[in-house]
């Protein structure tokens, strides 16, 4: 197991559009096309920045996991995404280690492997792992 960057920071926002005014409008930041996640009833884009990104969350409709956690927490940081280079074998490693996940290891929107660990054994902070 090897982890050694950032992919991407994940920020829950009321709007995407919005927030592109201030990413891309007031920063000058370059920002991806909107990708949806009917799935997740989320809609995400990129913020792109030098070796990482910012994925911005927006909910599609109510009840979805984006739409609750900004009810409860307001628009911030959602999640801190770690790459990790054999992803099969941090899972299970991790398993092993008895760290606790939100869920089963799933396919992303960027048609890499993705899975979440809890974040109550996290200090606070919702941590999600890539496959490289
Ligand atoms: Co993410």
């Amino acid at each position: 197991m090897k982890i050694e960057k950032i992919e991407h920071i994940g920020i829950a926002v009321r709007s995407i559009e919005e927030a592109t005014k201030f990413y891309r409008d007031l920063l000058g930041l370059k920002i991806s096309e909107k990708i949806e996640v009917p799935k997740r009833k989320i809609r995400i884009a990129f913020v792109q920045l030098s070796g990482t990104k910012l994925e911005l969350l927006e909910s599609m409709e109510q009840g979805s996991g984006i739409d609750k956690f900004i009810q409860n927490k307001g628009e911030g940081l959602h999640h801190i995404c770690f790459e990790t280079d054999d992803f099969d074998k941090t899972v299970n490693e991790l398993k092993d280690k008895k760290a606790e996940f939100v869920d089963e290891p799933r396919m992303g929107a960027e048609g890499k492997r993705i899975v979440f660990l809890h974040p109550k054994n996290a200090f606070g902070v919702l941590i999600e792992l890539k496959e490289m």
